[in-house]
């Protein structure tokens, strides 16, 4: 069975899962991060190789300040807790993601997550904190253009695609092969826009954190019964 190199998903459906159950959208974040542990557990059963979770938008400051500060504090217990059964298993953490406005506790501990799992050479998980498409094209544009003056570069010579790329947030991880978008809902919000240039795209109305290793196996069947074709023939 074709398996996807890179898998992006739109984890999505916390707050909707958490109404349903009369629970604060907090209590469906926290419920949203124990999916990502189990998704962890299924990945490395199905033998899955860089996987990007979305976990805060550019455009997610627009939400009140008291769920803003529970999703950061979750992620800082997330890693907290995890981190010890992260490196056990060989996962490698890496953060895509503008580093303004995350709170310093929060960045500190990505940072260590990354530092302490930098040799291992298992799954990639990219936590996408702070993420927004728009933004990374953008800040790359504006790292190229300070490059080429650090090295005194002819700044009016044509951007070739590998040389943008190198400078954005997911660089050097491949370009997405499957995106995921949990909830029902049916848009990219942002996310990867560029790397998702060619990937297949998998919607499912289950909610963020109902979703298991059976959705995972529904999402990875389907992309195998999809031809891709890159603009060319089959
Ligand atoms: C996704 O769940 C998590 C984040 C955006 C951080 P939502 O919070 O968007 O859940 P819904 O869409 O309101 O159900
Ligand atoms: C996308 O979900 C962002 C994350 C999952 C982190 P949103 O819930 O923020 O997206 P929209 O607003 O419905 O497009
Ligand atoms: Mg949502």
């Amino acid at each position: 069975m074709e398996t996807p190199k890179h898998i992006a998903i739109i984890m999505d459906g916390n707050g909707r899962w958490a109404t349903s159950k009369n629970l604060s959208r907090s209590e469906g974040h926290r419920e949203g991060s124990i999916a990502i542990d189990r998704l962890m557990d299924s990945a490395m059963e199905f033998d899955l190789k860089y996987i990007s979770l979305y976990a805060f938008s550019t455009e997610n400051w627009k939400r009140p300040i008291a769920e803003i500060k529970a999703i950061f504090n979750l992620l800082d217990e997330f890693i907290s807790t995890r981190l010890e059964k992260i490196k056990k298993n060989n996962i490698k953490v890496l953060h895509s993601g503008s580093e303004s406005k995350v709170p310093l506790q929060s960045m500190k501990q990505i940072k260590r997550a990354i530092k302490e799992t930098e040799k291992n050479t298992g799954i990639v998980l990219n936590f996408c904190l702070n993420y927004g498409s728009q933004d990374e094209i953008l800040n790359s544009i504006s790292l190229l253009i300070h490059d080429r003056i650090s090295k005194n570069k002819d700044l009016t010579k044509k951007i070739k695609k590998e040389e943008l790329e190198n400078f954005f947030y997911t660089y050097p991880i491949p370009d997405v092969d499957l995106m995921i978008r949990t909830a029902g809902e049916q848009r990219i919000s942002n996310f990867l826009l560029w790397q998702s240039a060619y990937a297949e795209i998998y919607f499912t109305d289950c909610l963020w954190p109902d979703f298991d290793k059976k959705e995972l196996k529904l999402a990875l069947d389907w992309y195998a019964g999809r031809t891709r074709k890159f603009g060319g023939l089959k």
